[in-house]
């Protein structure tokens, strides 16, 4: 039997939109166990079906990629990464299928090879990547490839995770996004995402909430997201730096003092949390 652990992640980092993402040690675990026909543990009922369990599809694409016949395995799930949050819970099921299918074939395919069906299955590499390879990571496309470089983050920074009780769906989040933008909105993101890694590797805090500015998706998804603009709002004079994670509706804010942050945070009745970065996928043979 392998066991497969995959951290949370939180795409975008604010101005890196699908390009940029941080792996936070939030864990979802799941077993693949060789069996006679396929079934799910610990899944919520209307995932454990072949047709609705998205580990169990990206799983049988291993198998299609390699041309093999698929074996039918037992697929457990425990965990505790929120669903549809923007914290990467359907990154964890498509990395866990994967890499459980790969370590049940014997390891055929080299983690890069796997990170680039990830990304296919998945449609943007910000997720993926963290989920992966752990840490602060940017991926770019190249002969329709995907690569990726990973960043140093200072010790000295925390994340803080604001979690709503209430779903979004990454799909509603992008339709809200416009097909155009002007230049100018363009230029104040790369001017931005550049200097990202420098602020990190430095725990820069106040650079980090400069470059925390974003002219991409934040003004339209943050209409969908109910107290987006209070927080943003009463987060304004701190020493911090906030973003909406992956596509909402939870919420990231970065500090070196996260005790006047959770002060200022504690009137919202959200699942609020101080989380560390998250290391790469682990697949062990148990
Ligand atoms: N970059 C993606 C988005 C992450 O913001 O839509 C969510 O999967």
């Amino acid at each position: 039997m392998f066991l497969v652990k995959v951290n949370a992640t939180s795409a975008n980092v604010c101005v890196g939109f699908d390009v940029l993402g941080l792996a936070l040690d939030i864990q979802n675990e799941f077993s693949f166990e060789i069996s006679n026909e396929f079934s799910f543990k610990g899944f919520e009922k209307q995932y454990c079906t072949i047709t609705n369990n998205l580990v169990y599809k990206s799983y049988c694409k291993v198998f299609e990629l390699l041309n093999k016949k698929i074996i039918p395995v037992t697929i457990s799930y425990k965990g505790e990464v929120p669903v549809s949050r923007g914290l990467g819970s359907s990154s964890t099921l498509i990395v866990a299928g994967i890499f459980g299918a790969n370590a049940i074939l014997g390891n055929p395919l080299s983690k890069d090879e796997l990170f680039n069906l990830a990304c296919k299955i998945e449609g943007h590499p910000d997720n993926v990547a963290p989920a992966i390879y752990g840490g602060l990571i940017a991926s770019y496309k190249a002969n329709d490839c995907y690569n990726t470089i990973s960043y140093e983050i200072s010790k000295d920074l925390k994340f803080i995770t604001i979690i709503p009780p209430y779903k979004l769906s990454t799909n509603e989040a992008r339709k809200a996004l416009p097909k155009f933008l002007p230049y100018s909105d363009i230029v104040n993101n790369l001017s931005r995402i550049v200097n990202i890694p420098y602020a990190f590797k430095n725990g820069d805090i106040n650079l980090l909430k400069e470059l925390f500015n974003d002219k991409l998706h934040e003004p339209y998804r943050g209409k969908l997201i109910k107290d987006y603009e209070n927080i943003k709002n009463d987060l304004k004079d701190l020493e911090c730096a906030m973003a909406i994670s992956g596509s909402g509706s939870s919420m990231l804010v970065i500090t070196k003092k996260t005790d006047i942050v959770l002060d200022k945070l504690k009137k919202y009745n959200y699942e609020i949390k101080i989380v560390g970065v998250g290391s790469k996928v682990i697949v062990e043979e148990v």
